[in-house]
């Protein structure tokens, strides 16, 4: 396959070990991970959009960096980008910042559950929803997914059975999913959404990935489906992954129920984390008002990416890529290898040079799957996936 000729240097191989990257980080890849494949850590070795480092350039030349409001133009930027991308009309009093997603979450947690109340998920899923969970003295509620003919779906009859247990205060809802790569339909949702109102389970949908899907996967924002969802959501959301700005962004909730939002807005100000980043805010303007056009070229390049993955694991016998609709993370089924976890996580980091995460990581139904990211350079997936090739041919 030949490289894609990209405007925005999507190809361009950059050392991310001079700036203390986690993905590339001895704590990640262990002590003798330097020539190991960094498909690890949910970002992108992708330069942020030039758009956002010119406005970082401007505010960074501006030189004085003391307290802060919002921008003016920040809420309006982010409104257009929901309602122009994901046809979602936003009212911008709906709109909370907060730190980051997990942070959203976790507070949703603290301020609509009780310690010992249940908190649904849906494993194989974003292994930080356990920690949560755990942290906050939340029981963990299963609702597993279920893998039909390699595609993954809700299973709707487990799920009104563990919605109507009495503990269960809320549901976690990955959408579009990480790390499967489904991209909910309106359907799902709304099923999803009627079980939840019906048990008063309050549904706080974490959309990080929400502008990262592929030809013919639209994402539908789970409050987008009408005022009756809404009212029962906390929808939080970022453009870490979608612009690559993870570590100089803040995240945000849509919260449209008032009593909800109130709540929330007296707990960010009780712990007082709605102060503003210049950087953040500046990063985050530029990235919804300018930059489009950078993330269209970059979902171009990354479902290029998933082609060169699909082709060649035809010819790996034993792995299978689960096809994705949405993310930069591939979910490979390796259970066709009959390893244990151990030996398969031997397997890929000594005789494949990978290092993916583990797909135990997201639960016991991940056992015999791996999660790869594909936020990289052509060049270097297709190294990765050339010595895959050679330990699967080697046995
Ligand atoms: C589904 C999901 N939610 C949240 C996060 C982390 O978000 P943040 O960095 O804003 O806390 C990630 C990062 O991988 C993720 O995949």
């Amino acid at each position: 396959m030949t490289p894609s000729k990209s405007e925005f240097s999507l190809d361009e191989d950059i050392d991310r070990s001079s700036v203390p990257a986690l993905k590339v980080h001895p704590s990640v890849l262990g002590q003798y991970g330097e020539g190991l494949f960094a498909g690890g850590v949910a970002d992108m070795d992708f330069k942020a959009p030039p758009v956002v480092l010119d406005a970082l350039q401007k505010r960074l030349d501006h030189g004085v960096f003391g307290y802060e409001t919002v921008p003016d133009g920040l809420l309006p930027a982010l409104i257009n980008w929901l309602s122009v991308r994901h046809s979602w009309r936003v009212d911008p009093t709906h709109i909370l910042r907060a730190p980051n997603v997990l942070n959203a979450l976790a507070i949703a947690a603290s301020l609509f559950s009780e310690e010992g109340d249940g908190i649904i998920v849906q494993p194989p899923v974003f292994f930080d929803f356990f920690d949560i969970l755990k942290e906050n003295r939340r029981s963990l509620i299963s609702n597993p997914l279920m893998l039909e003919n390699g595609r993954y779906c809700m299973d709707f009859e487990d799920l009104e059975q563990k919605a109507s247990d009495p503990r269960a205060k809320m549901i976690y809802l990955c959408n579009p999913h990480n790390p499967v790569g489904r991209v909910w339909t309106r359907d799902e949702l709304r099923k999803l959404g009627d079980i939840c109102a019906r048990y008063d389970v309050l549904v706080v949908s974490d959309e990080i990935h929400g502008d990262i899907t592929f030809s013919n996967h639209a994402f539908t924002p789970f409050s987008s489906l009408g005022l009756e969802y809404a009212a029962n959501c906390i929808s939080c959301l970022s453009p870490a992954k979608s612009f690559n700005i993870a570590s100089c962004c803040s995240a945000f909730t849509v919260i449209s129920n008032e009593g909800l939002r109130q709540a929330f807005q007296v707990e960010n100000s009780r712990l007082t984390v709605n102060k503003n980043n210049a950087f953040a805010s500046v990063a985050m303007e530029a990235a919804y008002r300018d930059g489009g056009e950078w993330l269209e070229a970059t979902l171009n390049y990354l479902e290029r990416n998933v082609e060169l993955v699909r082709a060649r694991l035809k010819d790996i016998p034993g792995v299978n890529l689960i096809e994705p609709e949405g993310t930069f993370l591939l979910w490979l089924d390796f259970r066709g290898l009959a390893l244990q976890p151990d030996n398969l996580t031997a397997f890929l980091r000594e005789k494949a040079n990978w290092a993916v995460t583990r797909g135990q990581t997201f639960g016991p139904e991940g056992n015999g799957f791996a999660r790869l990211n594909i936020a990289c350079t052509r060049a270097k997936l297709d190294a990765a996936l050339n010595n895959l090739a050679n330990a699967s041919a080697a046995g």
